[in-house]
């Protein structure tokens, strides 16, 4: 395989490349003194917080704090690994980049056929355009007219037409002196094993491309104009194309919103094309397979949610089944995966045409969160009033939640089903972590006896973290920032009233950092429960801390603590760090941005900063 990529190349590309171009081609800039700024690609906002230095060749934006070279920049933007932006950087200046040790002429090989591929797929593609504009396509644009497909959304995804007739594209690429093995290889020519004959693969079909996440053309899928069989046809495994790792309309939908936050998958060409036409521009299809761990793990990188869109038959339940069984794995805090089921008989792209966009844009708003999906899937068919239909119930779901990685979700579920069936939340950890541990020999089987996992939290024995609470509790002093953190701990709902921006947490402060880490993850999990922070946490120094924080009385009503909690962030921001004016200045007018209403001292001070400044 390729090896590393040596450090002085990266350095090297970056002293030649410039961030601004890098940047500019990709977000509108205007120069400002120095800078140059413009509106922040990577959060939704209406006056621009994002600066780019020429100077010293970095991005940052004052408002979600991005920050980054222009490798980052890449990264970030076009969702590439990074040997990939690399790549990429290295392509605008012409340059191959080396990797260390492999001069691998395997992997020269290689790299040049997949090049090779490409491009003669492309050369496919833009051929099957063409023919779709000649007379022997009528047939062709009449069915796609007949589907209700605009030109726009046509061109949009480059459908085109295979003409009738066994040689058509053999010829075309033929004169164009691509030999006839490579188009057997890349499945555009069908070979006869007893002749060797070959002839095109799509014949008069409507031809969809599928591009790669770069919009390479990387396979086809091809359909029939009226019932015949198959209705569709889709490229072999070639060099470039595996039909379990792509996924049709990813390219289409992140041109369509390089911010894109949720995909909806889909079964069919058509649905992804339908939804688009109708402005849902975030559907992806598989190419006729089930949805595999590659494809969502492939997702995950460029998006946090995923809408999983099903017929509502038996098969489609079925299909909900396994792609649940397959997200379990991959669903690490942060990351969403819903199910939406639609009524029996329709397809999204039969659906949109007839309720329309808003009612199938709700229909996914209202997916069922995969929480809720794992329940109701496993209550199916039970009568939960009876023991034994609980007991398998609660297997059932404890087996899915053992495949959940560590983390908000896994804890939230444990105590949902706990809730559900009424048995405490420990007993099912001590289960789940039997199941995964030693198998079973000489493991200690009591319950409490078990070492690991949420519930133990709030008897844990006092520990390093109870130590240094109770050393500053004999004094009666809480830091200030340990009373915001202990505050969040007690009723983690209290974030709701937070300020937007943390950045009043004092950093300096170690109980300030972890105020911020929990506020950061209460957001986004979701989750207000108390229990579900610690077992978070559980097992580290952090966790110590917030359990000793948690066990201390707060000492006052309920009716107060929002009032607490505003008083001490208003405090920190009084008494912050000093900036430099200019910090200062970026600082609140972000934050007049975001919405928020200065105070009257804010607004002189941000007067009186700019006065001074510009003396
Ligand atoms: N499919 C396939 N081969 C087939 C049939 C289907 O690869 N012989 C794949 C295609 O990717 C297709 C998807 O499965 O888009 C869904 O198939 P189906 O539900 O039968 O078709 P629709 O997408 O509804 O197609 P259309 O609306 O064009 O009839
Ligand atoms: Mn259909």
């Amino acid at each position: 395989m390729a090896g590393q990529i040596p450090q002085r190349f990266i350095d090297d590309l970056l002293a030649r490349v410039d961030v601004v171009e890098v940047v500019g081609e990709r977000v509108k800039l205007k120069k400002a003194g120095r800078n140059y700024s413009g509106l922040c690609p990577f959060h939704q906002e209406k006056s621009p917080s994002f600066t780019v230095s020429a100077d010293k060749q970095f991005y940052h934006c004052f408002g979600c704090g991005a920050h980054g070279n222009a490798l980052r920049f890449l990264m970030e933007y076009d969702k590439l690994r990074f040997p990939e932006a690399v790549e990429q950087l290295a392509g605008r200046l012409g340059l191959e980049v080396p990797r260390e040790g492999a001069d691998d002429p395997r992997a020269q090989a290689r790299e040049r056929k997949r090049k090779a591929g490409v491009n003669l797929l492309e050369l496919s593609a833009s051929y099957f355009r063409e023919r779709l504009k000649m007379p022997e396509a009528q047939g062709a644009r009449a069915y796609l007219e007949g589907r209700g497909l605009a030109p726009e959304v046509i061109d949009t995804f480059a459908i085109g037409y295979a003409s009738a007739g066994w040689e058509h594209l053999k010829r075309h690429l033929g004169e164009r002196g691509i030999g006839e093995a490579v188009q057997v290889e890349y499945g555009l020519l069908v070979q006869r094993e007893e002749s060797g004959r070959t002839y095109d693969r799509f014949r008069d079909r409507v031809m969809f491309p599928i591009r790669d996440i770069k919009g390479r053309t990387i396979g086809f899928g091809g359909r029939v104009l009226g019932d015949a069989k198959p209705k569709y046809l889709n490229s072999p495994e070639t060099p470039v194309f595996h039909k379990g790792r792509e996924l049709y309309g990813l390219y289409e939908a992140r041109q369509a919103d390089h911010r894109l936050e949720r995909v909806v998958i889909v079964e069919g060409y058509m649905d992804v094309v339908a939804l688009a036409q109708f402005g849902i521009r975030n559907a992806v299809a598989t190419l006729g397979t089930a949805t595999t761990e590659e494809h969502l793990s492939r997702l995950f990188r460029l998006v946090n949610e995923v809408v999983f869109c099903f017929d509502g038959d038996r098969a489609g339940r079925q299909a909900a089944r396994r792609a649940l069984e397959t997200v379990l794995p991959l669903m690490i805090d942060g990351r969403q995966a819903r199910f939406l089921f639609l009524p029996e008989g329709e397809d999204p792209d039969t659906l949109v045409r007839r309720e329309g966009a808003e009612a199938f844009q709700d229909r996914i708003t209202c997916a069922s969160p995969l929480s809720e999906f794992l329940f109701d899937q496993a209550a199916a068919g039970r009568d939960l009033a009876r023991l034994e239909e609980r007991e398998r119930y609660a297997s059932q779901v404890l087996k899915a939640i053992g495949r959940l990685p560590e983390g908000v979700l896994r804890s939230l579920m444990l105590s949902e089903l706990s809730r559900r069936t009424g048995v405490e939340a420990a007993n099912f950890s001590a289960l789940l972590a039997k199941a995964e541990g030693a198998p079973g020999a000489g493991a200690p089987s009591g319950v409490g006896q078990q070492n690991r996992e949420a519930g133990r939290p709030r008897e844990a024995p006092p520990g390093p973290g109870e130590a240094r609470g109770a050393a500053t509790g004999r004094t009666g002093a809480l830091g200030l920032a340990a009373r915001a953190l202990q505050l969040l701990v007690h009723e983690p709902a209290l974030v709701e009233g937070l300020p937007e921006e943390d950045d009043w947490c004092p950093e300096e402060d170690p109980d300030g950092a972890l105020c911020r880490e929990v506020i950061r993850l209460l957001r986004a999990g979701g989750y207000r429960s108390p229990q579900v922070l610690l077992a978070h946490f559980h097992g580290t120094p952090e966790g110590e801390r917030l359990a000793a924080l948690a066990r201390r009385e707060l000492l006052i009503p309920r009716t107060a603590r929002r009032a607490e909690l505003e008083g001490l962030v208003g405090h920190f921001r009084r008494h912050r760090r000093r900036r430099s004016p200019q910090e200062e200045i970026d600082a609140l007018l972000a934050r007049e941005r975001a919405g928020e209403r200065l105070s009257r001292e804010e607004k002189q001070r941000l007067m009186a900063l700019i006065t001074e400044l510009h003396r």
